[in-house]
């Protein structure tokens, strides 16, 4: 029974991060955030209103980022700060919309620090 249980601890431990690079691995071709953000989205925009600063009412026109989609999320970080003014901090927006997403196809585990990490990369 223990030695199962060893065994079934080792074959997760081992098994394959299917999502190494978080964002950009799972968000390709018509998922590419890029391509999922040009578009006017209200309701994208209604998920995300209860996070955004008071008084400010989103348009789910997301400005051009052009720049933003070369380094996923660390480059959105800037604007979607803990204190942005404009819009909802990063870190709501990703929960609200991952809700079901495993912790861990975005937080990496960096044994060097024992820090969680986002790693960020640009879409392909
Ligand atoms: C395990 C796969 C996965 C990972 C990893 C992931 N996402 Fe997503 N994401 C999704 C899915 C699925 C949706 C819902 C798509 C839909 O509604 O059509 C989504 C939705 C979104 C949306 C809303 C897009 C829209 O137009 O509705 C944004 C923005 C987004 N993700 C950004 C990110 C960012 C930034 C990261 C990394 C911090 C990330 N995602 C990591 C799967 C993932
Ligand atoms: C130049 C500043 C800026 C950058 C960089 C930026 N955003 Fe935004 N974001 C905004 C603003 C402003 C809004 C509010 C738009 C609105 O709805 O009126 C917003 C809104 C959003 C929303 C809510 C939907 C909407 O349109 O309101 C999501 C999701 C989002 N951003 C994801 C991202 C992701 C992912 C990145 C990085 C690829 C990113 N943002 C980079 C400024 C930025
Ligand atoms: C879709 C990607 C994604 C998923 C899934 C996700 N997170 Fe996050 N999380 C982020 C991003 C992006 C940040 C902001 C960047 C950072 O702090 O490194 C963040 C920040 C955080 C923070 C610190 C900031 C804060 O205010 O919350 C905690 C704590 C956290 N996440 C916990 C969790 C837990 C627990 C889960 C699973 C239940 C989870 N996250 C799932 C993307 C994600």
């Amino acid at each position: 029974m223990k030695i199962a249980a060893l065994l079934l601890l080792l074959a997760a431990a081992a098994a394959k991060d299917p999502y190494p690079k978080a964002c950009i691995d799972c968000h390709k071709g018509p998922m590419k955030l890029s391509v999922m953000l040009a578009k006017p989205n209200p309701a994208l925009a209604a998920k995300v209103q209860p996070f955004a600063p008071a008084g400010v009412k989103l348009t789910g026109k997301h400005p051009a980022v052009t720049a933003a989609y070369k380094s996923i999320p660390a480059k959105c970080m800037p604007c979607h700060s803990a204190t942005a003014k404009t819009t909802a901090p990063m870190p709501k927006i990703m929960h609200t919309l991952h809700s079901g997403t495993e912790c861990t196809a975005c937080h990496k585990f960096n044994p060097a620090t024992a820090e969680q990490v986002v790693p960020s990369g640009p879409e392909s």
